[in-house]
């Protein structure tokens, strides 16, 4: 069985990703040339388009990871985000903060990592998001992505890192899940409870 018979559009090609990666890439070599730049990457989402990103990076920096989830077996936010696994690097002063996403939908789960690295002293945390949702923001989120690879619309993507229910993530595009994939699992979910 393919996860292809799944997918009902593509949405972005693998060439528009790279596309993508190195616009941002280079975007950021120039804004952070004099900086301290530690790229933090927010598991699992964020993982393959950190690696594309990273390697269109041209200046020095390192990287961590975190880990965050507010997203269960659904297609919609529980609303409670859980930050399960720290960075490596335990003191961020004097570093230039990067957070790498893949989607920022209603902002709670960048609001609560940009909260954590301000608090901790950070030197500046700004934000980079492979796809922006802005039509599902909640209304009580304040922060603002300072790079954006593409705005989409309220449609459920997986693929390149995005999930549902954990899968597709092995995609190599980002494509549109075809609705009866999710209605038939909340489905079979609902019976079985
Ligand atoms: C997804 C995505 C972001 C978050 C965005 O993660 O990777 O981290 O949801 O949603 P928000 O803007 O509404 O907070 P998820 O919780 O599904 O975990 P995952 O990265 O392991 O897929």
């Amino acid at each position: 069985m393919s996860m292809l018979q799944d997918i009902q559009e593509v949405f972005y090609s693998q060439e528009d990703l790279a596309q993508i990666a190195n616009r941002l890439g280079h975007q950021i070599s120039h804004d952070y040339k004099d900086r301290n730049l530690l790229i933090v990457s927010v598991l699992k989402g964020s993982v393959i388009f950190m690696a594309d990103l990273m390697r269109s990076i041209t200046i020095p920096c390192k990287i961590d990871f975190i880990t965050a989830s507010s997203y269960h077996a659904g297609t919609e936010s529980s609303g409670k985000v859980s930050v399960t696994d720290e960075l490596s690097v335990k003191d961020v002063h004097g570093y230039d903060i990067l957070i790498v996403e893949d989607i920022l939908d209603t902002g709670r789960t960048l609001q609560k990592l940009s909260d954590i690295f301000n608090k901790k002293g950070a030197a500046s945390v700004k934000i980079c998001t492979l796809l922006d949702k802005p039509e599902r923001r909640d209304p009580s989120v304040r922060i603002k992505p300072t790079y954006v690879g593409a705005e989409v619309r309220n449609e459920f993507v997986v693929g390149y890192g995005l999930d549902f229910d954990q899968k597709y993530r092995n995609l190599p595009f980002i494509g549109i899940l075809k609705p009866e994939v999710y209605n038939t699992e909340t489905q079979n979910e609902e019976e079985s409870h």
